[in-house]
């Protein structure tokens, strides 16, 4: 069978400010959810939140881009809109930046992540298991680094030393900036990893679209990298990008995808979209809460059965005590940045900033510039 894996996230509302979405919102998309398996256009779905982004992990044999499961995506999120409506919650339909599209919804606000593959649970994979990662307040490269040392780096991922991945895998990069259309670039690694890190290094204009194995030909990793000021033309929340990844056998196994994060590296997002932050695995259906307005990512795991449904329940990654280490860390660093306040590499580049209200403001003190007039020299005795 084909099976095609989707993970369809955004941000339609959130309780006391932009921290989760409400039990009731939850629970409409849990409904409707449950509506679709039950009509057959589902073979399973689960839903979870990171901070105030609800994510729908689905698997169906329509394909990517299936504009049955995209127009039913958005209808789940229209449905939790309309509770965060009725409730008075903030950022209600946030992500839904379109009126009503039409067929496939990429472009449209939320996030998609989507990949495919013949599933038998034989040959190259006697067993299927895969991690989804969503992430909450920050930018749509926030997977660059972590994803380029699992698939690219044999410091953080010795399995790429053995027969099954010893070739590498093939990057595919794509150009955030370029609106027509996806505009992408095939790096293989190891033989291109300059010329991926020169890319991947600008984790706001270059993304990880995915990653798929240069042996086997099968797709590894599907991320949802697309910018939404690109797509609004003004600030309208953080990207907070999802990402599928499959693992085990000819792929890394799950502690060298998520080794990398161990790093708490910095990412742009934070408050207002606005800071560079470090970002923090927290466990699944986290609020934001903390001081500050951390970047947070969450990792869970799942198996899938030979009809194509979920294991009976998931992996939480993150929700383990090893990662509180991390997490005191990313603290600190984020102490630390945000004593230096506004300052220089503190917040994020004018060129992202000029998106939301900063652009006024700076704006308006630029017509108040003036040219000064040269100073005569004084004149001498
Ligand atoms: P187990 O023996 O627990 O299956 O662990 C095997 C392994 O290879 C860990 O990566
Ligand atoms: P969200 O995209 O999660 O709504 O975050 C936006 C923001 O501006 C945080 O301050
Ligand atoms: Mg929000
Ligand atoms: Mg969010
Ligand atoms: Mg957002
Ligand atoms: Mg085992």
């Amino acid at each position: 069978m084909r099976l095609t894996l989707s993970v369809i996230k955004a941000d339609v509302g959130s309780i006391g400010g932009h921290t989760k979405p409400s039990s009731r919102m939850m629970a409409a998309v849990e409904g409707e959810v449950a509506k679709a398996i039950c009509n057959n256009l589902l073979i399973d779905g689960f839903v979870c939140h990171t901070g105030d982004d609800i994510a729908i992990i689905m698997t169906h044999t329509r394909g990517e881009g299936s504009s049955e499961i995209h127009q039913f995506a958005w209808k789940a999120f229209l449905a939790a809109t309309s509770v965060a409506k009725t409730s008075g919650l903030y950022g209600a339909g946030q992500d839904l930046l379109a009126d009503a599209p039409s067929g496939n919804i990429r472009g449209a606000g939320p996030g998609v992540a989507e990949l495919s593959f013949d599933h038998s649970l034989s040959g190259a994979r006697p067993a299927e298991s895969f991690m989804v990662f969503a992430a909450d307040k920050c930018g749509p490269g926030a997977y660059n680094l972590p994803l380029y040392l699992a698939f690219a780096d044999p410091m953080y991922c010795a399995g790429l030393m053995l027969p099954p991945m010893i070739k590498g895998f093939r990057f595919h990069v794509i150009d955030m900036d370029h609106t027509a259309g996806d505009s992408v670039i095939e790096l293989d690694a190891p033989a291109d990893n300059y010329h991926i890190a020169a890319l991947l290094r600008d984790n706001e204009r270059f993304g990880i679209d995915r990653i798929v194995s240069q042996t086997y030909g099968e797709v590894a990793v599907a991320v949802s990298a697309q910018r939404l000021h690109a797509i609004a033309g003004k600030y309208t929340g953080k990207d907070d990008p999802v990402a599928i990844i499959r693992n085990q056998g000819i792929f890394p196994a799950p502690e060298e995808i998520i080794s990398p994060f161990a790093k708490a590296h910095f990412v742009g997002g934070d408050a207002r979209g606005s800071h560079v932050m470090p970002l923090m695995p927290v466990p699944l259906n986290t609020p934001v809460t903390g001081m500050y307005c951390l970047p947070i990512v969450s990792c869970t795991g799942f198996s899938i059965d030979k009809e194509g449904r979920f294991s009976e329940s998931y992996t939480d990654f993150f929700d383990n005590p090893a990662w509180d280490e991390v997490r005191r860390r990313a603290q600190s660093k984020a102490i630390e940045m945000r004593s230096q306040g506004w300052s220089g590499a503190a917040m994020l580049p004018y060129s992202e900033l000029e998106y939301g209200g900063f652009r006024d403001t700076v704006s308006a003190l630029l017509k108040r510039f003036r040219l000064r007039e040269e100073r005569k020299p004084e004149a001498a005795e």
